[in-house]
This record gives structure tokens, sequence and C-alpha cells, in this order.
């Protein structure tokens, strides 16, 4: 478990309770008045350009990163800050990317991304300075050395922590983490440490990935990189360990006997606005299911661990990675959108999916016949994540309540965290007649006065901690694209076409088709609402 953290009571930042984190990533939108990117019509404000441009940053003590060019990045740090999680005096922000700006011109980029009181957000932004250099060439990170130093020899922590973190395409980061190893590292006769936050897409397919991970691991220990997986960060997901391995109740129900199937779905009711370019060389599968939707898998499905110790919960982790068998071409369904190919950023003739489904099978004692679903989707007609755990019916029903739906219990990751069970009860009154209703822990609800940290800012102070738990081992990554590099190849040659999708509906119908073909049963008539305060 981690030590506890003692929340600062005086200092730069007050630890006030209840303001907001405005944006959490690239892609997210900047407060309502303030200075953000460009907005399409009826989309995110562009992050193409923030995605690419932009930094690395580091400082000293907890030393951060932040980005010239991707200042959604930095809400978190505030946040983080404002919460009292990082001390007065004890962080130092340095951007590092190409653009000529001066320290005034990246504080002000940031500043249309945080809340709070002018005052507090002065003290946060004089923290940041900015730095510009090529990506490629030791001058820039010379420069960047020199402003650390100057910064660390005048602070009387004694402490050297620097941390850099990487919000640059892949294609860089050899180069990089090479400048970044050759002139910014901490010089060994100071104590502290040196670490490194590096951004998915940790490369293409298997070979490239594993190309990537032998150049970094030159130059980089495992223990100094930290490969970010946000949906890692999300209170829910962080909740799945909790939940299935805290409760009785479910260690008994929690495989084959009892579960039907398991969906594990990811929905944005916006497409690829702004990232048309960045998105089409990726697609979905890339994009989110072999890391976001991987991820929850593994949580949902691995065994327990010895321990909550890093490296005890991610060698579960490989391990049912490893059991997964190879993807079948009849349980995946791939889907375009319409309009998808208006974006002048994307090719004419591009195959690349924006939705997909995907049957896993697991082969092992717990999960053999239990279908995953992973299904992820841009330009559908809601925005959610959610784990959808379907039982089995019940064996010689009395009550004939198949036609009210099965149990499910649902852990809804976002928006409205909640878990509900699906359960069918009597329907009050004088018949016996049942009807289907739910044991529900809203999280709006049930916490109403506790602030949910955003995922970047609790994986950030992860890393300034050291606690490498919420970060995906090098041998975990490559068992995610062992699973998806053949299908991932077959759609690149082209022999899988992605079917059209009206934006703004479900998907391809075949998708419903290929979860019923597998055993989900659609339960018809009942809709979840997330209870409203009164
Ligand atoms: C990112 C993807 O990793 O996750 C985006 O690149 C996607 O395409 C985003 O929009 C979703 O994150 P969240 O936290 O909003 O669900």
């Amino acid at each position: 478990m981690r030590p506890p953290l003692t929340p600062m009571r005086s200092g730069l930042w007050p630890a006030r309770r209840g303001v907001g984190v405005l944006g959490r990533q690239l892609g997210e939108a900047p407060p309502r008045g303030t200075a953000g990117g460009p907005r399409r019509p009826g989309g995110r404000p562009d992050a193409g350009g923030a995605r690419r441009g932009c930094g690395l940053l580091l400082s000293t003590s907890p030393t951060m990163a932040a980005s010239s060019a991707a200042p959604r990045r930095a809400p978190p740090r505030w946040s983080t800050a404002r919460e009292g999680f990082i001390q007065s005096g004890e962080v130092h922000i340095f951007g590092y990317a190409r653009s000529n700006l001066s320290d005034d011109g990246l504080r002000e980029r940031i500043r249309g991304y945080l809340k709070g009181a002018p005052e507090d957000l002065s003290g946060f932004l004089q923290l940041i300075k900015y730095v510009s250099g090529s990506y490629d060439t030791g001058e820039g990170f010379e420069k960047l050395n020199k402003a650390i130093s100057e910064y660390e020899a005048s602070n009387k922590s004694g402490s050297y922590r620097r941390l850099f973190y990487l919000a640059l395409p892949p294609s860089v980061y050899p180069s990089v983490c090479k400048m970044i190893r050759t002139y910014c590292m901490n010089p060994s006769s100071h104590p502290g440490w040196t670490r490194v936050i590096v951004e998915k897409p940790f490369g293409k397919d298997l070979d490239s990935a594993e190309e990537l991970s032998a150049q970094l691991g030159e130059l980089f220990e495992e223990h100094q990189l930290y490969r970010i997986d946000h949906y890692l960060g999300k209170e829910l997901v962080q909740n799945l360990l909790v939940l299935r391995f805290a409760n009785r109740l479910f260690l008994p129900l929690w495989n084959r006997d009892n579960i039907d199937n398991i969906q594990i779905v990811f929905r944005e009711d916006f497409g690829t606005e702004g990232r048309g370019g960045y998105f089409d060389q990726y697609g979905i599968i890339r994009d989110i299911i072999q890391n976001h939707l991987l991820q929850v898998f593994c949580l949902v499905a691995m065994e327990k661990p010895v321990s909550l110790k890093p490296e005890h919960i991610r060698d579960e982790k490989v391990k049912v990675l490893q059991s997964v068998n190879p993807i079948k071409p009849e349980e995946v369904v791939l889907g375009q959108y319409d309009g998808y190919k208006d974006d002048p950023t994307v090719p004419d003739d591009s195959n690349t999916p924006t939705f997909a489904s995907v049957v896993l099978r697991v082969h092992n004692e717990r999960w053999e016949g239990v279908p995953f679903i992973l299904k992820a989707g841009k330009a559908l007609s809601s925005r959610k994540a959610e784990v959808r755990v379907q039982f089995k019916d019940v064996p010689g029903d009395i009550f004939r309540s198949k036609k009210q739906g099965r149990n499910e219990f649902v852990i809804r990751l976002q928006p409205s965290e909640a878990m509900y069970m699906k359960l069918t009860v009597k329907k009050p009154g004088l018949e016996m007649a049942t009807e289907q209703s739910e044991l529900d822990l809203s999280y709006g609800m049930r916490y109403q006065n506790v602030k949910i940290p955003e995922a970047y800012e609790r994986l950030i102070l992860d890393t300034i901690r050291g606690d490498q738990q919420h970060f995906v081992r090098r041998d975990e990554l490559k068992a995610a694209w062992q699973i998806f590099t053949p299908l991932l190849h077959d759609i690149d040659d082209g022999k899988l076409k992605p079917r059209p999708y009206e934006p703004g509906s479900r998907g391809p119908k075949e998708a419903d088709e290929l979860s019923a073909r597998v055993g989900y049963v659609q339960t018809h008539g009942y809709v979840w609402v997330p209870p409203t305060l009164a």
C-alpha cells in the first residue's frame, strides 16, 4: 500500500477542496471561456498539433516535465499541487521543445487550462520555465541541463530528482532519450534519481515495439522507464483489484462456471477531429484496444497476485496475456464512420478502422469458453467506458425471469463512475411479478465530497514516488503486441476491411450480431440511469 501523503497546510498552494482540474490529456476541451485549442464543429479542440510539438520537461526535487505544446498536461500537475501533494519549493518545471517561446509565453499557453484564484495560479506558473532546442543535437539539451543544474544548486533541499516526460512522437524517443542520457542525467555524485515517462504509441506492431524497447533499454534500466497508460490511473480501473480480491462475494463467482461473457467497451461520441493524420496511421485497435482496453482486461481476468508488490501484479498480467489464444478473423468486426475520410489529413483510400469489436479467448482453467468482447469506437451515439460482466442464466428458473434479462455486474469507468449489479427482484406490489432492478454504488452519490483524481495526476505522483505498479512493463508490452500484431498486419495489408457506419450510431450492426453470436444477451427495456442528487 502507498505511504500516506501529508497534505500541505501552508505554503504556496492552499489545500482547498473542490477545485476541479481542467482537462486531463491531449484532446480534452479547455474550460469554457479560456484560451484553448481551436475547436472543430461538434468536436474537441485540435489536439493533433499539440501531440506533435511537444517536449519534455524536468526539474528537480520531484522533477516534473511539462510541455510547451501540450499544455493540457499541466492541469494534473496543477491539481496535484493544489491538493498539497507537491510542496511549495519542491518542484520546478522546464518545458522543452523546438519552438521559440519565452517562459511567459509558455505560462500563458498553460494558464487557460487551469482553474483557481489568480494569485494561486501565478505562484504555480512561476515554477515553469522554457528551454528551446532540437530533439537530436546536444546543444539544446546542454542548455536544459544547465537550467536544471542552476535550479538544483539554488535549491537547498539536497535532493536531485529529475523526471522527464516525453509527450513526443515515438520516432524521436530514441534520439531524445540518448540526449537525456548523455547530457541531462542526475550526476551520480548526487543523491536522487532520473526517471523517464513515455506515452503510447510504443511502436506499431511487435517488431517495432521490440526495437523501440531495445533502444530505450540500452539507455535506461527498466526501473527508470515509466510507460504510461492513463487508463491505469482511472479510479474505477484501480478499484478492480480491490473489488476482485478483497470481496468474498466475488471469489467463487469470477469464473467460467458462472460468467457467460465479459464486455470491455469504450465509446466516444466524437470523431477524430483534429487528430486524423495521427489517428490514420494507428487506428482504433492501436489507439485504444491494444493498450487501454487490454490493461482493463488484464485486471479483470488475471489471477490473484502473490502480493501488492508491483512486480507481483505485473507478473500476473503478463501470464494472462500469454494465455490469450490467437484472434480468429470471424470474431472481429471493424468499422469506419462515414465522413472520416473527409478530413484532409486522412487519405481518400484509408482502410483504418475507427471502430472495432474483437473477441479474446483465454486458454486457462478459469476462463476457457468465456468470450471477452473488447469493443471501441469513435463517433458513436454516446460516450462511456465500462466493463460488463454477464452471468449465466439461472438453471431451473421457476420465475421465468429469463425474459427480464441476466444478472450483470457493470463497472462504469466513465463518465458517472459507478458499479451496479443488475438483479431480478419482485416488482413492488400485490402481484408476484418480477422485474429487473439494480444494486447501485454511484460514486457521485456515495462519495459526494470526494474529488476523484485525474488519471495523469495520480500516475505522475506514482512516478515521483517510484511506484511502477500502474505502468506497463516491457514483457507486458511485448505480450500485448503479440496478441494483436497478426490482426493489425491483416488490416494494414487490406485483407480485412472496415464496414461503414453512421456517425452517431452504435457502430456496424455486425458488431451487435457478433456479441449475440458469442453469447451476450442484451436486456431490452432496462436502462440504467445514473442517480442524481435531489
Ligand atoms: C487516448 C486516445 O489515449 O485516449 C484518444 O489516443 C482517446 O483517441 C483517449 O480519445 C480517451 O481517453 P479518456 O480518458 O477520455 O477516455
